[in-house]
């Protein structure tokens, strides 16, 4: 493997920020500091086919795609994301609704798949020449707690050490830069959800042209999209559900049950891929210790349900890289001492919005219809009053964050 930075020996390298993870956390902050003239090495363990076909997460607020733009990464996004206007929440057949998020805060959302957003982060990186290493192992992190931690990673068998000023841990929930905090410093917050999402995406064209939510009374669905031409569906199962226990008729009998409203039908057709989504919401306290900062999945996870995860991953790198570049250009460590705190304290607010549209629309176990009814008259409040719609409107495009987005874009 070639050394990717100024080698100290043959095994040994430099870098100031050290990343661990290619996922939209750590591509997207290489992607920032890059652009700053920070250095910056990014390891990631998987190969970039694996890591550019992960079918995951897809809403952008508002600010983040501005920010994308800005940042030379809109291209793309613009051509072929779909803005969404507005987001349809479905009850049962005679109960559908729209809310109008353009209407409510002069904002859309952006359907703007995070395959997409992280294959443009590294065709960025790699026509830029800069390091982005695949099927490299983080193993372990040494000296924290002094001004030049180190990374230890594993390549074909050989162990190789990063000298970093900071080590950015963007490597998921299961990676090792979580393990690596003193357990005393450490609270986990979490919380398993009763039931798991069935997703599915196939071959056909979406029925309704923007997201539609249905919080029917045998539990919930979603009808998203995939450019072009793809419907993405899910609906809620049991969290021991077997993927092969589900025949391709209970499929679309499940979602047509559960989805279609208004006269209108969704779209069956050939189904590419089929899993089974856990819903799991964990908040890590403290985000940093010493040199090392979480960042993304690695410090937080949250139910699909508000379209948040990837939000939150590229908040915190946006974040990150802001104070990074306060401490390099001003010596100004303020903001990186600063980071845990304020990266939780909108992250709780990101797991409030998550959690309050997850039991709006699941079904909980052993639900009764009295319980079903509540659901759904706060699913009508919601839609219909204009306080209660303007507000999940403001948290679905993501608050208005001028500051973030000048802060970072100051010369
Ligand atoms: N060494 C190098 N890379 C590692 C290691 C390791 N020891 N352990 C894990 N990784 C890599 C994983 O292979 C993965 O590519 O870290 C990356 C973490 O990426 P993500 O899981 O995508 O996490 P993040 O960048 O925080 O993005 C969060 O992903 O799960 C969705 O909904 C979630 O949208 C949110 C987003
Ligand atoms: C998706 O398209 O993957 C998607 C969209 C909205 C959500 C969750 C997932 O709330």
């Amino acid at each position: 493997m070639t050394a990717p930075m100024s080698s100290q020996g043959a095994n040994q390298g430099r870098t100031q920020v050290g990343i661990i993870g290619a996922g939209p956390a750590g591509l997207m902050l290489a992607h920032l500091l890059q652009r700053a003239g920070i250095d910056c090495v990014l390891l990631e363990s998987r190969s970039r086919f694996h890591v550019e076909n992960r079918l995951r997460a897809a809403v952008l607020e508002h600010d983040l795609a501005t920010l994308l733009r800005q940042v030379g990464l809109g291209e793309r996004m613009d051509r072929v994301g779909i803005p969404q206007e507005g987001i349809r929440l479905h009850a049962a057949p005679d109960h559908a609704w729209r809310i109008d998020l353009a209407a409510h805060t002069g904002r859309t959302a952006m359907l703007w798949g995070q395959y997409e957003l992280v294959r443009d982060l590294i065709a960025a990186r790699l026509d830029a020449g800069a390091p982005l290493l695949f099927n490299v192992d983080a193993v372990r992190l040494d000296d924290l707690d002094t001004h030049r931690p180190r990374i230890n990673y594993r390549h074909d068998g050989e162990v190789f050490t990063l000298d970093c000023d900071f080590i950015a841990g963007c490597d998921g929930f299961n990676g090792i830069c979580r393990a690596a905090l003193p357990s005393e410093r450490l609270a986990m917050h979490q919380h398993a959800w009763p039931f798991s999402w069935f997703g599915i995406l196939t071959e056909a064209d979406p029925a309704w042209p923007e997201l539609v939510y249905g919080g029917h009374p045998d539990g919930f669905a979603l009808a998203s999209m995939r450019p072009p031409g793809l419907t993405r569906f899910f609906f809620q199962c049991d969290p021991d559900e077997d993927v092969h226990s589900w025949s391709t008729d209970r499929i679309w009998q499940t979602l047509h049950r559960r989805l279609d409203a208004g006269g209108t039908s969704l779209g069956e057709g050939h189904i590419i891929q089929r899993s089974i989504i856990p819903l799991r919401s964990a908040v890590t306290e403290t985000m940093q210790h010493g040199r090392l900062y979480l960042l993304g999945d690695a410090a937080h996870l949250l139910p699909p349900t508000g379209a948040k995860g990837l939000n939150v991953a590229v908040h915190d790198a946006v974040h990150f890289a802001t104070a990074v570049r306060a401490w390099y250009a001003q010596a100004d460590f303020g903001p990186m001492a600063r980071f845990s705190e304020e990266r939780i304290e909108a992250i709780w607010n990101a797991q409030r919005f998550c959690a309050s549209m997850t039991r709006l629309l699941h079904r909980m176990p052993g639900e009764d219809s009295f319980g079903y009814r509540l659901r759904l008259a706060e699913i009508a409040y919601l839609a219909e009053n204009r306080f209660a719609a303007r507000s999940f409107a403001e948290s679905y495009v993501g608050s208005a964050n001028e500051e973030m987005l000048e802060a970072y874009l100051r010369p």
